[in-house]
């Protein structure tokens, strides 16, 4: 009873989502991780089964992956315990130590080893064993993201014939920065049995392939790639939101008590809000130094504007994460030392996350929404943004144009967040934009997220999966 049909109407596929961490938060609970927010709602209409990692670990060699399963909307939800002398190789060591700063192109924070690649190979492999349970012959797998670059090839190994897609939420860096990921080679030969693959943008896309002609020496043709496995087709679906939904948490909990306790804290003051994971490819150093550079650059806005970082902790065992943590809670706390007030804090730094229904009514009494990371493969905060605003009085998205988000959002005010000036500067612009000019920024981006919403991505994903292998299935019985 797993059935979703694809939006041409076509077949009817049993899906099966995999992705390391996966949710059963409701909106109103805090949430942890951008794409498991973004893809409960979807995942649990379709009727798909979901399955990604418990958070608990089992010693020893398990001879049958242990899933705890439970009810999801139409579908299921299946938790597994995943290999406790693995899991830390995998998921600090490798995916987060070698591949998240690699794809963040920061090459020189990757610090892992041979066993840490073994272990994600490892854990690659142990969920390829645990799929197959969830194998029937109209079974389509949709994998997600960084973590499993090689389950396709996994899945191959054993056998596995059906339909197999892959999706990266991160971007995909210049073929010379991924080349410096131990392992490069086996680990894009791997991904290479998927029979599509998909990116946020074309540039992530178009990374990809000229790594894949120009290192594997591969035929690239019309953006498909032909290997001993068949065709893998590379394709952009730009991730979206339901900005419906958004637009109706944000009218509904003006009234919660952090919202309206947060709207009376301001005496009329302006608000500009950040939320992001601390991690490096945010840009929050960046962001707090320029909000520094605005006060110090313009005396006359202080008390008059105060920063609302809300920055929660993550990864915290790695190294790169822990420094960044100090690092900000000193450049918070120095910033607040020298301009604050008796009566006045610049900025109000949370290490703690909130419930997507309570930071929709945050985005909306903020007059600016700061989204400044140096790479990002989307962005939804972004996107959550706007669609949280009030729309006969919008604030303003000050936007990184690293940020996957700003190919769409380019009416945005858009920021190069190396440039501390020029952040400081737009800030100071977006404060005081005029309402004219606010509606017509906020609504040509309020189409684009009408145009491109979570729920078109998920079914124009599945429908070109389906017609990927299709081509396979044909190419393979000529
Ligand atoms: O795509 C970004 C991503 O890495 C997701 O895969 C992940 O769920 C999210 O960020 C949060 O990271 P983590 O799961 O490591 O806390």
């Amino acid at each position: 009873t797993f059935i979703i049909r694809s939006q041409s109407g076509g077949n009817l596929v049993n899906l099966v989502v995999v992705s390391n961490r996966v949710s059963r938060a409701s909106a109103n609970e805090p949430m942890t991780g951008g794409l498991a927010a973004a893809l409960l709602p979807v995942v649990e209409k379709s009727g798909a089964i979901w399955v990604g990692s418990s958070g608990r670990l089992r010693e020893g060699a398990q001879k049958e992956p242990f899933a705890e399963i439970e009810a999801l909307g139409a579908g299921a939800l299946a938790m597994l315990d995943l290999p406790a002398a693995h899991y830390e190789g995998y998921y600090e060591g490798f995916a987060n130590s070698a591949l998240w700063p690699a794809l963040h192109s920061r090459t020189d924070l990757i610090r892992t080893t041979q066993d840490n690649y073994q272990s994600y190979r490892e854990v690659n492999s142990f969920f390829a064993r645990a799929l197959l349970k969830f194998r029937k012959p109209d079974t389509a797998f949709w994998i997600q993201d960084y973590h499993f670059l090689a389950l396709g090839a996994e899945l191959r190994a054993l056998g596995v014939t059906h339909p197999i897609g892959f999706f990266l939420h991160t971007p995909w860096p210049t073929r010379d920065i991924f080349g410096g990921v131990p392992h490069h080679r086996e680990l894009v030969e791997a991904m290479l049995a998927y029979d599509l693959i998909g990116f946020q943008t074309d540039g992530d896309r178009d990374n990809f392939l000229s790594y894949v002609e120009a290192d594997l020496g591969l035929e690239v043709s019309g953006g498909t790639v032909q290997s001993r496995y068949g065709a893998a087709r590379c394709a952009v679906f730009p991730i979206g939101i339901d900005p419906a939904k958004f637009a109706a948490f944000a009218a509904k909990s003006s009234s919660h008590p952090d919202v309206s306790r947060l709207r009376r804290s301001l005496n009329g003051e302006k608000l500009a809000i950040g939320v992001d994971r601390v991690d490096y490819s945010k840009g929050l150093v960046n962001r707090i130094e320029a909000f520094d550079r605005m006060l110090t650059a313009q005396p006359q806005l202080k008390r008059s504007v105060s920063l609302l970082q809300i920055a929660t902790l993550s990864r915290g065992n790695i190294e790169a994460y822990g420094d960044l943590q100090n690092q900000l809670a000193k450049l918070v706390s120095d910033v607040n030392g020298r301009h604050g007030e008796v009566d006045w804090t610049p900025i109000r730094y949370l290490n703690k996350g909130f419930s997507q229904t309570v930071l929709a009514g945050l985005y909306r009494t903020a007059q600016v929404g700061v989204v400044t990371p140096l790479h990002d493969g989307m962005n939804l905060v972004a996107k959550e943004y706007v669609a949280a605003q009030n729309p006969v009085d919008p604030g303003v998205l000050v936007l990184s144009k690293f940020a996957g988000a700003a190919n769409e959002l380019d009416t945005a005010l858009l920021v190069n967040p190396n440039d501390i000036d020029g952040m400081a500067r737009t800030i100071a612009t977006a404060l005081s934009m005029p309402l004219l000019e606010r509606r017509m920024r906020w609504e040509a981006m309020m189409t684009k997220l009408r145009a491109g919403t979570i729920q078109e991505w998920f079914s124009d994903f599945v429908d070109a999966l389906d017609r990927a292998h299709a081509l396979n299935d044909t190419a393979a019985n000529d």
